[in-house]
């Protein structure tokens, strides 16, 4: 397993690009299935997660052709509507092949996602919409077994906003027969992303984006010709990365419109952020103070972006309450960063962060994606060499990390084949 080496201490400056959002390709890719034709898919990220979904639909028949940052998805055959959990295991989002698969073939087999480091991760409610849609479904031996005719629309209420989950519905919505509403909707970028591909796909989504969508459906959708937003959570933990080092960083395309409680809390812990030349500019010329940060359901501060913060508190003055409200476990980099030498006391879902004046270089264990990208932010900052093992975490979500790193001064490198 590769790992990552950074020796800290250089401060960040000059311009890091953003490509192109990984959680509004991966679903993006997954509409694919909801029509015969070619598409084609651009400014995709060249990451592990892309290549996983590309290599599911490959398995289920489709024609793919993955050179990042262009994938195109065309028909080659019978389609064969299933999700192994070969694949599952590598990557939740698969689930996201049940809506549409279920609208154009009536008949799936899909592995259920199970959990993985920051929770349990149920899927109850994509399966509760997709019954209230006319789906006959049972689980058995580890898999999701759907089956019905034509869907047909509904009124589906959701318990809590969830991101996959909308857009499950939403995929299967555009190939039902009649009106869908989805109230209580997750409202991220990413959502209303897939809203606008699959009205170029020829469905009629209102409301992508908010709390209630309608969704007419057609009898078959069009193939689309699509470029995907910027990733906002690779932009914001650059900002995050610059703000770290004192630095003084462009992160080019960095859209600020769907990062707006992230930086209203990076401002308010003393961090300069201003919109430039289609990017965002960051600078600290002052002491950073320490701010209180609650995890919430776009709008709120995305909890994609705890890990990152909570990182940038530990060298800031005073005292910092972070409270994660989405998931059950998404604290596992705090032991990392204590060992690093940071000052975090966690009681349940609060961790209480202290500054410290300085963080130490150590061999640290990424676990999860986010986790993994907030050590390296670390060790940007800690004195001497930081090693981060088991950087497989971090291939999933950013595209040549240490290479957008290394171009605007840090010291870091990818060691191949470390032990794990
Ligand atoms: C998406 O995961 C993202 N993944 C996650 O990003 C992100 O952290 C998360 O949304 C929250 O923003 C993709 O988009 C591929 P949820 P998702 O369903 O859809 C509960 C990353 O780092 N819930 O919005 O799986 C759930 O337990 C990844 O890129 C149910 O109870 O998250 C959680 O507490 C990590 N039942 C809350 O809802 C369900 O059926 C929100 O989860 C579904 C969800």
């Amino acid at each position: 397993m590769d790992a990552i080496r950074v020796r800290g201490g250089k401060r960040l400056v000059g311009t890091i690009p953003v490509s192109g959002a990984k959680n509004a390709a991966l679903p993006i890719l997954c509409a694919t299935l909801l029509s015969d034709g070619e598409s084609t898919l651009r400014n995709v990220p060249a990451l592990r997660d892309i290549d996983t979904t590309a290599a599911l639909l490959e398995f289920m028949g489709r024609k793919v052709s993955c050179a990042p940052p262009v994938v195109t998805v065309g028909s080659r055959g019978p389609v064969r509507p299933e999700a192994p959990y070969e694949f599952v295991k590598q990557m939740r989002a698969s689930v996201l092949v049940l809506g549409p698969l279920l609208a154009r073939y009536g008949k799936v087999r899909v592995s259920l996602p199970g959990g993985c480091q920051i929770g349990t991760r149920p899927v109850d409610q994509h399966l509760k919409g997709l019954e209230a849609l006319g789906a006959t479904i049972q689980l058995s031996h580890g898999y999701i077994h759907a089956e019905c005719g034509r869907l047909k629309g509904a009124e589906i209420v959701f318990d809590m906003p969830t991101v996959t989950g909308t857009e499950n519905l939403m995929m299967a919505a555009a190939l039902a027969k009649g009106r869908t509403t989805l109230v209580n909707c997750a409202e991220e970028p990413e959502v209303e992303e897939l809203g606008r591909v699959l009205n170029k796909m020829g469905a009629r989504v209102e409301g992508a984006g908010t709390h209630v969508m309608h969704i007419e459906g057609r009898d078959e959708l069009d193939p689309f010709d699509h470029a995907v937003i910027p990733d906002r959570i690779e932009a914001g933990t650059y900002m995050v990365a610059a703000a770290m080092t004192r630095g003084d960083v462009l992160v080019d395309g960095a859209p600020l419109e769907h990062l707006e409680a992230l930086v209203a809390k990076l401002k308010q812990a003393g961090v300069e952020v201003s919109r430039e030349e289609g990017g965002v500019r960051v600078r600290v010329t002052d002491e950073l103070r320490g701010v209180d940060v609650t995890t919430a359901p776009h709008p709120g501060f995305p909890t994609d972006m705890q890990a990152q913060l909570m990182t940038l508190m530990t060298l800031a003055k005073g005292k910092s309450v972070i409270t994660e409200t989405i998931f059950e476990n998404r604290f596992m980099h705090v032991p990392e960063l204590v060992r690093m030498g940071a000052s975090i006391d966690v009681h349940g879902h609060t961790a209480v962060v202290t500054g410290v004046d300085s963080l130490e270089g150590a061999s640290v264990m990424a676990t999860d994606l986010r986790a993994s990208a907030s050590l390296v932010v670390a060790g940007l900052v800690a004195s001497g060499e930081t090693e981060v093992r088991r950087v497989y975490h971090l291939d999933r979500g950013y595209e040549r990390m240490e290479a957008k790193l290394s171009r605007v001064g840090a010291d870091i490198e990818r060691v191949r084949g470390a032990e794990g």
